[in-house]
Order: C-alpha cells, then sequence, then structure tokens
C-alpha cells in the first residue's frame, strides 16, 4: 500500500459553494480511486488534533475556526505515486501561487480556504486515513 495511497479533506468552502461534485470528479478523472469516503463537521478537539503539527504557528487558531466552520468531506485516494501525484493535482498552498486548471487554482480562494487539504508524504497519508477511517473502511481485501 505504502506509494499507493494519499488522504484529502474537501474543505467548508468548497462544500458551502457546491464545489464538492466538480473537486470529486477532477480527482476521479485524474486516475484516482476512491477507496474510502465520508462528510463530517469536525469537532474543534478533532480538527486540532489532526492539524497538531501546525499547532503554536500564527495561522493555528484561524485554521481551526475555519475547518470547524462547516462540513468536510474526508476520502482515502487510492493511485500509484499517489502523494505526489496528488499534490500536484492539487497545486500550491497559496491558490494564488497555483498552477493553472489545478484544483486549488479553481476552487480556492486564500490559504486558509484554499479547496483541499493533501497528504505531504507516505507516511503522513497512512496517518491521516487511520485518523478518520477504520481498519475495517481501508483495508478491504
Ligand atoms: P493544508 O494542506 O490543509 O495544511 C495545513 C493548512 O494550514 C494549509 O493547508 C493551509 O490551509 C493552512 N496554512 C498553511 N500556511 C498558512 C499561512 N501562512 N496562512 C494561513 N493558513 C495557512
Amino acid at each position: 500500500m505504502n506509494g499507493e495511497i494519499t488522504f484529502t479533506i474537501v474543505k467548508p468552502s468548497s462544500i458551502s459553494r457546491n464545489h464538492l461534485g466538480p473537486i470529486l470528479t477532477q480527482i476521479t478523472e485524474n486516475g484516482f480511486k476512491i477507496i474510502a469516503i465520508k462528510m463530517l463537521h469536525l469537532s474543534t478537539y478533532q480538527a486540532s488534533a489532526f492539524y497538531s503539527v501546525h499547532k503554536g504557528k500564527f495561522f493555528f487558531d484561524d485554521l481551526i475556526e475555519y475547518m470547524t466552520s462547516g462540513p468536510v468531506v474526508v476520502a482515502m485516494l487510492e493511485k500509484d505515486n499517489a502523494v505526489d501525484d496528488f499534490r500536484k493535482l492539487i497545486g500550491a498552498t497559496n491558490p494564488e501561487k497555483a498552477d493553472n486548471g489545478t484544483i486549488r487554482k479553481l476552487y480556492g480562494i486564500d490559504m486558509q480556504r484554499n479547496a483541499v487539504h493533501g497528504s505531504d508524504s507516505d507516511e503522513n497519508a497512512l496517518i491521516e486515513c487511520r485518523f478518520f477511517f477504520s481498519d475495517l473502511e481501508i483495508f478491504a481485501d
């Protein structure tokens, strides 16, 4: 499974602006298979735990407030070279600096409301999938 999975969050502003459908379509049309998916409204506790690596940074409190402001969709995705290919598909963290055609360029608003999250390494992809999904949901075969 190493190298073949990544994890994404479609963020609150993407859900409230009705971009979930186009974003999932772009993801699947680029060769990613959705292995597990669910919609949920994160609690402050859950968002703080998920983003604990950013605790203490100047944007942390705003990030948690935003990520708990409405429902999100979390998903485990499968593809060869999943982490790197997904990061290319979503583009730079700052939508203004993202390449044309990337998900963040198309649907992001600013650094905080940047449409989607994507894992930054194989190790974190598995950690993030296991944060939201049970083994029963992600280890089907
Ligand atoms: P994400 O991929 O979800 O990982 C951490 C998030 O923190 C990131 O996307 C941005 O939404 C947010 N973030 C990172 N850097 C900044 C910043 N300088 N200002 C505001 N938000 C940021």
